[in-house]
């Protein structure tokens, strides 16, 4: 990038993080281009510009780069056809972190065996199946109740709890229709007990910046049928806990981000007595991390932009006990609906609504998020979730 040209950035994948991404970027001054597979995704409202394609085509992900000319190509979804973002790095564009970061990531199994089997992190007992049969057969190895998820999904599509035998034809098929992509394999996990789970959110910048590795204290969540409902911080943890888990994250990323990858990553674990179990990463902000838009200064967004961008980070502040809660919608929508309540919601102190203005709705779609501060965690959590509650997304009048 030479000093007289505007950062330029083409987004793979235009959600909510995508958005909150976006904004931070223009806020920088940068110009942004968002792509994903339908017009008016909620990053694109904010673009500079936007393109509609499907990410598993390398062509289509080539061709739009040679139009845009991006210096930065930032991932926002796991299901990209990442021969493209490696064909991309070759060219001198920066990809975030790296491209084989996201090549690892983008299915479970990558990463999982990165994990458990090379850099030697404690995870769940898990094994692969690519037929009813050969899951059966994992099955009797890991044994009941167990996780079973498509290797390429994310928010817990085509996830499920297998407790019996009379479930593994259930489990198989759902699986298989939730998947993202053509990789007809699963993985499966022992389910485990865990007393809670959390997000560490890591920021990495590049080797010539001095500073190389730096964390966001941890994320509390709490998920339903595997997809976020609510996340709060700070999330009562021993410091001892957290130091392994900050170690079993730099250990990961040092590996997958390579010495120039930047970015920010979302390390996920669970916490079962005193052991910190490995279970997910993503190289990007994370679902559980939209918390942070109110608990500190710098938003995962805008520690993202400024590792990608190469900025300095010189300190992270909080604000205090904080929570964030999904608005879900209940129904199907196919046009661009309205939210009720808001006026209710934003009644209470501290509490802020992020609509995310997805062009239509289904049930269980993620359509906004409540966000609250609070004298405890606890009032945090329960202005968040009151508030996402009075939001209700209705089919706007004609
Ligand atoms: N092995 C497991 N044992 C218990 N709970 C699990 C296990 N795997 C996943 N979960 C639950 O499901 C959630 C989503 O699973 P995850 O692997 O993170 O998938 P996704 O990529 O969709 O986020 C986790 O945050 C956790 O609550
Ligand atoms: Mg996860």
């Amino acid at each position: 990038m030479t000093a007289t040209r505007q950062p330029t950035i083409l987004l793979l994948g235009s959600g909510e993080l995508g958005k909150e991404f976006v904004i931070c970027a223009k806020q920088l001054g940068c110009r942004v281009i968002a792509a994903d597979r339908y017009a008016g995704a909620p990053a694109m409202q904010v673009a500079d510009a936007f393109e509609v394609f499907d990410m598993l085509d390398a062509n289509a992900i080539k061709r739009v780069a040679r139009k845009h000319k991006p210096d930065f190509v930032v991932p926002e979804i796991e299901a990209i056809r990442t021969e493209a973002l490696f064909a991309l790095e070759r060219s001198g564009v920066t990809v975030i972190p790296s491209a084989r970061a996201a090549h690892l990531t983008m299915n479970r199994d990558a990463i999982r065996s990165l994990a458990a089997e090379q850099l030697k992190l404690p995870t769940a007992r898990y094994a692969y199946a690519s037929s009813q049969d050969e899951l059966a057969r994992a099955i009797e190895r890991i044994g009941f109740p167990c996780v079973i998820k498509p290797v390429m999904s994310s928010s817990g599509k085509g996830q499920s709890v297998a407790r019996k035998a009379a479930d593994i034809a259930k489990s198989w098929k759902y699986a298989i229709d939730g998947m993202r992509g053509d990789k007809q394999t699963v993985i499966v996990e022992e389910f485990i007990t865990f007393d809670y789970e959390i997000t560490l959110l890591t920021v990495k910048h590049r080797a010539s910046t001095r500073r190389r590795t730096q964390f966001v204290p941890p994320i509390g969540h709490r998920q339903e049928r595997g997809d976020y409902q609510e996340s709060w911080m700070p999330c009562p943890m021993s410091p001892a806990l957290i130091k392994s888990a900050q170690r079993m994250a730099k250990k990961i990323t040092d590996e997958i981000a390579g010495p120039e990858g930047a970015g920010i990553f979302g390390v996920e674990f669970f916490v079962k007595g005193n052991r910190v179990i490995f279970s997910e990463l993503s190289p990007r902000p994370h679902d559980t991390g939209m918390v942070t838009m109110i608990s500190q200064d710098l938003s995962e967004f805008a520690l993202h932009l400024r590792a990608v961008l190469g900025l300095p980070i010189p300190a992270i502040t909080m604000r205090g006990p904080s929570a964030s809660a999904v608005i879900l919608a209940t129904k199907d929508i196919n046009s661009e609906p309205a939210y009720l309540g808001i006026e209710k919601a934003l009644a209470t102190t501290g509490v802020e609504i992020r609509i995310f203005g997805k062009p239509s709705a289904r049930p269980y779609r993620r359509m906004g998020v409540a966000l609250a501060t609070g004298s405890s965690v606890k009032q945090a959590r329960q202005r968040a979730r009151d508030a996402a509650a009075q939001v209700r997304v209705v089919a706007a009048a004609r």
